[in-house]
């Protein structure tokens, strides 16, 4: 074709090429529990897919900055196939408005934390509940295993399973 080039393909192109590339952060209290296992089970799910998009996870405490996941739900994933050993966790900075595109929290006092850094409408507009894609309008949280016991762990695998199924099924048909 006439002035078409081959071989070089611009960073603009490459947008148009692939128009889902998404950066996605998922946000809990201590990033050792939901989070991780919502950044596990979506960075799995993304990878089997070939989808062009980067996925972490961070919490609004302090607590456990560097820490791996509990090893609770290190041991939940692993019995349903899913590897988070080697996430650590880390705090939410003001910079994750910068660096991502989509933020999704676990519950409600995320959800304050969160926007408390946000510095634009811009910026709140990344943040939603993260179980929105499966209930829709129902502003439903994923519970806080933390001092539950395994079945509670196990519960919140399954939601957190399903929801990051609604959620690529949402984001790959906008
Ligand atoms: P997460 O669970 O927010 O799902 O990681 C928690 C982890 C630690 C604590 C609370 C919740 N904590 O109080 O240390």
């Amino acid at each position: 074709m006439e002035g078409q080039k081959s071989g070089c393909i611009s960073p603009a192109s490459y947008d148009f090429i692939i128009p889902l590339r998404m950066r996605i952060l998922m946000v809990c209290l201590g990033n050792i529990c939901r989070s991780p296992l919502a950044d596990g089970l979506l960075r799995n799910k993304v990878s089997e897919k070939k989808l062009p998009w980067f996925v972490d996870s961070a919490g609004t405490a302090a607590y456990h900055i560097g820490n791996p996941p509990d090893h609770r739900m290190i041991q939940t994933a692993k019995e349903n196939g899913i590897d988070i050993s080697g996430l650590r966790a880390r705090q939410f900075t003001s910079q994750d408005y910068e660096d991502f595109d989509r933020i999704y929290v676990m519950d409600q006092s995320n959800y304050k934390n969160v926007l408390a850094l946000a510095n634009s409408n811009a910026d709140r507009q990344k943040v939603s509940l993260f179980l929105d894609h499966l209930y829709p309008n129902e502003q439903l949280e994923v519970p806080d295993p933390y001092y539950g016991n395994q079945s509670d762990f196990d519960a919140v695998f399954t939601l957190v399973n399903e929801a990051t199924e609604a959620l690529i099924s949402d984001l790959t048909h906008e």
